[in-house]
């Protein structure tokens, strides 16, 4: 049997298909062809260890209109919350699905349900990486900006699950990725090797936010480190989005958060609510992204 294409990271895929799938995300959005239903009788498994609202709609809308369908599993009421094995429930689950998409607290989870699946298994997020947020941020910005190759973006903030796909978007796409993080909170020095010139680390928020033509951060606090919420508070402070920030980036820089987001925390209602944000296209965006991504995938 054919081993199946997975995409539990953005290097999963060449740089070219993930162009294909940021067009054809666009194309499938300014269509909206009801008829277009490419995965009639399909079924897509979902399984989340951690809340969601968008991931969770975006791709069970996106089953429902290309004429699949979508189950929500729990760890909590399926045998994987008591611990059957991830290998045992891969190949299961497999047998009786189309395609499986994953959220959860470890990246091995995912990689080890690709290895063991004998369908693709699709990354929701997890600990170290969220590639399908990533989809729709390049999206957004090839929708109002054209192509991202050559530009300069600023990652300000947590290096996080979210910093991490950004490094590999530069890597993917060809970017500049300005990273200012405190100190303590830079992604893993093995992401940073990886993306080369790619990447370049700063200090200073403003100085990451110079030329930059995108300016992107996420919550401080992750899920599964509520407990670190205080001293987050305090690390992070001189690290907030504000006009500020803004005024140091290109006149027509964009604002990015994945969601959901905290106002006047991370960023300024000024910011996050204002003429540079494209923060609810960019979540609409996770939707047509998904879909082009399932229909790679599947199709
Ligand atoms: N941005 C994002 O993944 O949102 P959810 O946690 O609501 O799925
Ligand atoms: N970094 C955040 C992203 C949420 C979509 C988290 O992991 O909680």
């Amino acid at each position: 049997m054919m081993k199946p294409r997975h995409f539990t990271s953005l290097l999963d895929l060449s740089s070219e298909e993930l162009k294909q799938i940021i067009t054809r995300a666009i194309e499938l959005k300014n269509k909206r062809d009801p008829n277009y239903q490419p995965l009639k009788g399909q079924i897509l498994a979902m399984i989340f260890e951690k809340s969601s609202t968008r991931t969770r709609i975006s791709f069970e809308a996106g089953m429902v209109h290309f004429g699949g369908s979508a189950l929500f599993l729990s760890p909590r009421d399926t045998q994987l919350g008591r611990g059957e094995p991830l290998q045992d429930s891969a190949k299961v689950i497999s047998s009786m699905v189309d395609c499986i998409m994953l959220r959860t607290n470890k990246h091995e989870t995912v990689t080890t349900f690709a290895q063991h699946s004998s369908v693709p298994v699709i990354n929701g997020l997890t600990d170290e990486q969220h590639p399908c947020q990533l989809l729709a941020d390049m999206q957004t910005f090839f929708e109002y900006r054209g192509d991202i190759k050559g530009k300069t973006v600023a990652w300000i903030g947590d290096g996080n699950n979210m910093c991490n796909s950004y490094i590999h978007a530069a890597m993917q796409l060809d970017f500049t990725l300005n990273i200012a993080c405190p100190p303590g909170y830079f992604p893993q020095q093995a992401y940073i090797e990886t993306a080369g010139k790619h990447v370049k680390l700063f200090d200073s928020a403003i100085e990451a936010a110079k030329d930059s033509a995108l300016i992107a951060t996420d919550v401080w606090t992750s899920m599964g480190q509520e407990d670190e919420q205080a001293i987050r508070e305090l690390a992070f402070r001189d690290y907030q989005i504000n006009s500020a920030i803004m005024s140091a980036a290109q006149s027509d820089a964009l604002f990015m958060h994945c969601l959901p987001a905290h106002r006047g925390e991370e960023v300024t209602s000024e910011v996050i609510d204002g003429s540079q944000s494209v923060v609810f296209p960019e979540a609409e965006n996770r939707l047509h992204a998904q879909k082009a991504l399932l229909e790679f995938l599947l199709c």
